[in-house]
């Protein structure tokens, strides 16, 4: 359904001045064109998705239903993904702190558990001892160093044989399959991707024993599809999917052509896939000027859809008050500012365009680590609804001062 003004009043009428928009169907668009530009190149591919980035179950089920993997970091996430009906063989468990009752839990039910570290290596083998007779998944976080980024604190340094040696061991383990190498850094770049897969795939010839099917899980990092208006702000050259699949799937499909053993490659996007499937909205509650700046303050703020760092205008619409346009004034560079008592708390600096108090203004691209990072800093969260032809469901409700405050000791 098309946004306007009329209905963003009705919708404001039912659940508050401020809210958020899933497009539910554009994340499955989003899906199917990530996994068809990947598997027309090289066809043994699975996506996991990461929850971390936006966990609304709608989108989680989405990606089982089309048989996707989830990605999980906790056991929160882990619990969700059961909750949606993902089959445990299709969880792939990361993060640098698996508390041992969560890995007993991963293993036991078939999830693939990529460990991080030497603890968790020992717990490991502590609880393969206790199960002789099942079998686990595993596999291992690689770090390696990526020209012109920072050292990263993730997985095991894989330029010390002691890598290598954990990986034997591994292997020897009786009820252990050793089944995937992983690594995720957040680099967008196609460059620094490129020298990832390189990374990757010396490792893999390295570790790899050809007896099992094997995965390659590269993680996330890769970009979104971004409007226009955001790409001009970022100064450099955006990837698209296609531009991903052209080096991660060709360098897979070259390398392996001529192998009996295909190792599966894994993607686990997250803001490549939900970034540009959620909008937000909220309402121009006054317009002031102090000295010579003119400032809206609205009933919504940077921290709904971002943790304040970024410095970029996300693409906004504004839907008008008044069309007949008697009480609107054009301002040249407004600053568009938020609820919070943070100075720094501006959803768009230096706006041009017409506005008035009681427009609705609607910003695009808020679906990656927005809602996930909500603190509940002043205002509880608002609602996210996804709009239907006649109307919209309620995704998830407003929290309230019973919600937040459930969880503390009055006495
Ligand atoms: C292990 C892992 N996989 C996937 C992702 C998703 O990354 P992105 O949102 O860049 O796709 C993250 C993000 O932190 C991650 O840590």
């Amino acid at each position: 359904m098309k946004l306007n003004y009329n209905l963003l009043n009705k919708i404001e009428k039912l659940i508050g001045d401020s809210w958020y928009i899933i497009d539910i169907e554009k994340f499955r668009t989003n899906f199917y064109e990530f996994y068809d530009a990947f598997t027309l190149i090289y066809p043994k591919i699975k996506i996991a998705y990461s929850y971390k980035t936006n966990y609304i179950p709608a989108l989680c089920k989405i990606i089982n239903n089309e048989g996707g993997y989830a990605e999980v970091v906790s056991e929160m996430e882990y619990d969700l993904a059961i909750k949606v009906g993902v089959n445990p063989e299709n969880i792939i468990v990361n993060g640098p702190y698996k508390p041992e009752k969560s890995l007993e839990k991963y293993l036991t039910k078939g999830s693939i558990v990529n460990l991080d570290n030497y603890s968790e290596f020992i717990l490991l083998k502590k609880i393969a001892s206790k199960y002789p007779g099942k079998v686990f998944n595993l596999g291992v976080r690689c770090n390696f160093e990526l020209n012109d980024t920072p050292l990263s604190r993730f997985g095991f340094d894989t330029s010390k044989e002691s890598f290598f040696q954990i990986v034997e061991e591994l292997k020897n383990i009786k009820n252990i399959r050793f089944n995937m190498i992983h690594c995720h850094f957040p680099y967008r770049d196609l460059k620094v991707y490129e020298e990832k897969v390189n990374r990757m795939l010396d490792i893999y010839e390295r570790v790899v024993d050809y007896n099992e099917p094997f995965y390659i899980d590269l993680g996330g990092g890769l970009g979104g599809k971004l409007d226009d208006k955001i790409k001009q702000q970022l100064g450099y050259t955006v990837a698209d999917y296609q531009d991903y699949a052209n080096i991660i799937a060709t360098k897979f499909q070259d390398n392996f052509s001529q192998s009996y053993y295909k190792p599966i490659l894994i993607l686990e996007p997250g803001t490549a896939l939900v970034a540009n499937t959620m909008q937000y909205v909220c309402k121009v509650i006054e317009i002031k000027t102090i000295k010579d700046k003119h400032i809206a303050i609205t009933s919504g703020s940077k921290i709904n859809y971002h943790r304040l760092t970024t410095k970029l205008n996300l693409p906004l619409s504004v839907y008008s008050i008044d069309t007949n346009k008697t009480k609107r004034n054009y301002y040249d560079a407004i600053d568009i500012s938020g609820y919070t008592c943070i100075e720094d708390d501006y959803l768009y600096k230096n706006y041009s365009g017409e506005l008035c108090i009681g427009d609705y203004l609607v910003f695009d691209n808020v679906g990656s680590y927005s809602i996930v990072f909500k603190p509940p800093f002043i205002f509880p969260n608002v609602p996210i609804i996804a709009l239907r032809n006649d109307g919209f469901d309620i995704l998830k409700e407003a929290e309230t001062f019973e919600y937040i405050f459930q969880t503390y000791n009055f006495e």
